[in-house]
């Protein structure tokens, strides 16, 4: 489990890198199955997200390795197409593993991901993609049984531009006879980025980033290098931290361009900002201006992931702000963990009012989720005294080494192993 130590108060200065996108890399280690040769994903972050994904690919033929930064997979002994049950139920998004397995071997079972902290996150519209494309599908209350003699290409339209199931029927697409329409595609920058990896082994596909995609498979493909693109969401986690300790900050080796509503709003909250081709500069005001009204939503809307990390910010402004949180239903488990910290947020079930304090105090808190873990690893940097964030195995799902990174900026963060 483990746990952060923070003693707050202290101003961040400085720089981070920033790393790889979680969400990125995710779907393309499903996808580093079609080829059945070799990738090589470069700025690929080491973080438990990524390694759990890893234990899938070996389990189910791959050979991994990796050095520093450089994810190696080759994909040629893949021989099984179960993805084992407690790999499945570990990670949400084994269910990426869905679509490709299902083209690979013309049948796959796999277990349910089941619901998490932030709601009930159904797959419906993933199965729904697939049954379009020709899957006969026989589900349980824990498992999938997907089998296909032939996918054919054809147009799917989803009825909510889930960025899973985009994912999944791009994946499954790949092995359809002919081409493969996908209408009300999600528009996120992950979905382009595994668009350019498909593109790199020889997958005709274009229009990510628009809400229609084409696909159609070759059948033959080529080795992969390709470079993860940048987090945006913990890009704006390290943005928050500078500005919720009246700090100031420069990332490098970030795409701002995917981040504009962040820094938009991290704008309108009185933060000075300055982008340049591949960085971006903040420097915090004294203090934190509220924000009347936040809606969480689709790209290139507000990112339901950076909606914890806006509320800590929020906690510490000069007035009363609201979120709606639009994306998944339960999502503001973090409120009562903040107002432990001494923050005034009252969350309903979609809507959060948040007055604004001059400074949190330390307290020994719960993350309940990954980014709700990181909301308050910031609320901790804010905080007087000593604040404990137990669960830290949330955080590391998707933070490469959030401590050192902000032990490197000014800040007295320690990570414990063990139990809480
Ligand atoms: C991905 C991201 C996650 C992010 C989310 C929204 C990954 C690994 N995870 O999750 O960090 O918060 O996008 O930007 O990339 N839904 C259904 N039926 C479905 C699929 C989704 O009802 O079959 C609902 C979900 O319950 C949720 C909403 O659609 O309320 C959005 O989900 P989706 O876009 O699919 O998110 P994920 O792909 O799970």
């Amino acid at each position: 489990m483990g746990r952060y130590i923070i003693k707050g108060g202290k101003r961040l200065k400085g720089e981070v890198m920033v790393n790889g996108s979680k969400n990125a890399v995710l779907p393309i280690l499903s996808a580093s199955l079609i080829n059945g040769k070799e990738s090589v994903l470069t700025n690929c972050p080491d973080i438990t997200d990524v390694s759990f994904t890893c234990e899938i690919l070996k389990a189910l033929g791959c050979s991994v390795k990796r050095e520093g930064k450089i994810l190696t997979i080759n994909s040629c002994g893949i021989n099984n197409a179960s993805v084992p049950k407690d790999m499945a139920e570990k990670m949400r998004s084994s269910i990426l593993f869905l679509g490709v397995l299902l083209g690979k071997f013309g049948s796959v079972s796999i277990n349910k991901p089941g619901g998490c902290a932030i709601g009930k996150r159904p797959v419906d519209i993933h199965l729904d993609a697939l049954k379009a494309l020709g899957a006969n599908i026989v589900e349980t209350d824990t498992t999938i049984e997907c089998t296909a003699e032939n996918l054919l290409g054809t147009d799917i339209y989803l009825p909510f531009a889930s960025v899973g199931a985009t994912e999944n029927t791009m994946l499954a697409a790949v092995f359809a006879k002919g081409q493969t329409t996908i209408h009300n595609a999600a528009k996120e920058p992950e979905i382009w980025a595994l668009q350019e990896y498909m593109k790199s082994i020889g997958v005709t596909v274009e229009g990510a980033g628009t809400p229609t995609i084409f696909i159609s498979g070759c059948g033959k493909y080529k080795d992969a290098e390709v470079d993860i693109i940048s987090d945006r969401i913990e890009a704006g986690t390290y943005l928050t931290a500078a500005a919720i300790t009246k700090g100031e900050i420069f990332l490098k080796n970030v795409s701002w361009i995917y981040m504009c509503k962040t820094l938009e709003i991290m704008s309108e909250c009185g933060c000075e900002i300055k982008v340049k081709k591949d960085s971006i500069y903040l420097k915090a005001p004294k203090k934190i201006k509220p924000l009347n009204l936040i809606r969480t939503g689709v790209y290139p809307n507000f990112a339901t992931d950076m909606q914890p990390i806006l509320m800590s910010l929020l906690t510490t402004s000069s007035g009363t702000s609201i979120i709606i949180e639009q994306m998944f239903e339960n999502r503001f488990s973090h409120a009562d963990e903040l107002n432990k910290m001494g923050a005034k947020v009252s969350a309903q079930t979609r809507v959060a009012i948040i007055d604004g304090v001059k400074q949190l105090k330390g307290a020994e808190v719960n993350a309940t989720d990954l980014r709700a873990g990181a909301a308050l690893i910031l609320a901790g940097l804010n905080a007087k005294g000593t604040t404990i964030v137990n669960n830290a195995n949330f955080v590391k799902r998707g933070y490469d080494n959030i401590e050192k990174n902000l032990h490197g900026l000014g800040a007295e963060i320690k990570f414990c192993d063990g139990e809480n």
